[in-house]
């Protein structure tokens, strides 16, 4: 029998054994029958050159038993090695993956004053965990441009920055999570529910949340992010003229401030936030997250993603 080995191992091989199976080999004559030169340094050079090994029957050389040996436990590294490889490349997928798959169709809830921040966390909860992202400031926005029924009914409200009534907004929003895409993609409700008559809604309708997500933030910070607040009409972006201005010059050019984004309608529309928060988070005690939302976006961001987590694997 003939084993054929690589050079590699077979210049180890030579290497380990040369020592001890040199009684193999007759010391005196000049070759022997294996075509190997008989002192021990030429048939190292020998088996080094010799990169083919045609003319060695190393079985010969060092016995069968040996050979086995040898072979059976370079065979068992070779299979730790390779067990040890594919471990190695099985990595853990990322946080929001994990979640997702846990929890295919999250429901989340984001709260908060106006201009706490709810929008701009929004952008990024989207992108993160693929839920449908259901604004009711740009559903009432967009009917009022459309001038839909609904828009109609909501116009004079929000241009006073009044909450538009319950009727109106609550089956705007219970047909939006009727549709096929919140079913099957989970969804982020963002202003919803404001009243504690639009979350009695939700609960009778059988509606319920993975997470309640409430941003705090003074009233004085909010002022100065509502005045300073722009949008890109056409990407949606929300910038803020000094804290986050958007660094392109057609951008600046075009974006748009919202007619209710004034001092005097904000001290409207925090009124009526501080007429009703406490009674809406009350409705959402046993989901409920407070975040601190006066830290820069990326940090309030990283505290979001950590409530996320904390009450999806509760
Ligand atoms: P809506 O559009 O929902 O307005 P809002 O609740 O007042 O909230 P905003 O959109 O003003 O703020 P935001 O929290 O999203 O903050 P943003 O991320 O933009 O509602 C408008 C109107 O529609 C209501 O007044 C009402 O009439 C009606 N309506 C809507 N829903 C209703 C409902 N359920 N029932 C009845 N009526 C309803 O950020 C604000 C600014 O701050 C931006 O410039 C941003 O760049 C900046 N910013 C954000 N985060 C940070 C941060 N961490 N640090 C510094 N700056 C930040």
């Amino acid at each position: 029998m003939k084993y054929t080995l690589q050079s590699s191992t077979l210049a180890l091989l030579v290497s380990v054994c040369l020592g001890s199976s040199l009684a193999f080999v007759p010391a005196a004559s000049n070759t022997n029958p294996f075509g190997v030169k008989n002192t021990q340094l030429d048939m190292a050079e020998e088996l080094k050159l010799d990169t083919d090994f045609d003319n060695v029957e190393i079985v010969r050389l060092l016995g069968l038993r040996r050979m086995q040996k040898f072979v059976k436990k370079r065979q068992s590294i070779a299979k730790a090695i390779a067990a040890k490889e594919a471990a190695a490349k099985i990595e853990p997928p990322p946080a929001a993956v994990v979640i997702s798959a846990q929890k295919p169709g999250l429901k989340l809830i984001i709260a908060g004053a106006p201009a706490s921040g709810k929008g701009t966390q929004c952008e990024i909860i989207k992108k993160e965990y693929g839920v449908v992202h259901l604004s009711t400031g740009d559903m009432l926005r967009a009917a009022v441009a459309e001038g839909t029924e609904v828009g109609k009914q909501a116009k004079a409200f929000m241009d006073a920055g009044k909450l538009v009534p319950d009727e109106v907004i609550i089956g705007v929003v219970a047909d939006r999570l009727d549709q096929k895409d919140c079913k099957e993609s989970g969804w982020l409700l963002d202003g919803f529910p404001r009243t504690p008559g639009q979350a009695d809604a939700l609960a009778s309708a059988g509606v319920s949340a993975d997470c309640f997500i409430f941003l705090n933030v003074p009233d004085e910070i909010l002022v100065d992010r509502v005045i300073g607040r722009r949008t890109d009409p056409i990407t949606g972006k929300i910038y803020h003229m000094t804290f986050s201005p958007p660094n392109d010059d057609d951008i600046l050019a075009r974006l748009e401030q919202r007619s209710d984004d004034t001092e005097e309608k904000v001290k409207v529309r925090l009124e009526q936030f501080h007429a009703n928060v406490e009674a809406v988070k009350g409705s959402y005690n046993e989901i409920g997250v407070e975040i601190d939302g006066t830290a820069a976006p990326d940090e309030v961001s990283k505290a979001v993603a950590a409530a996320i987590s904390s009450r999806v694997s509760a």
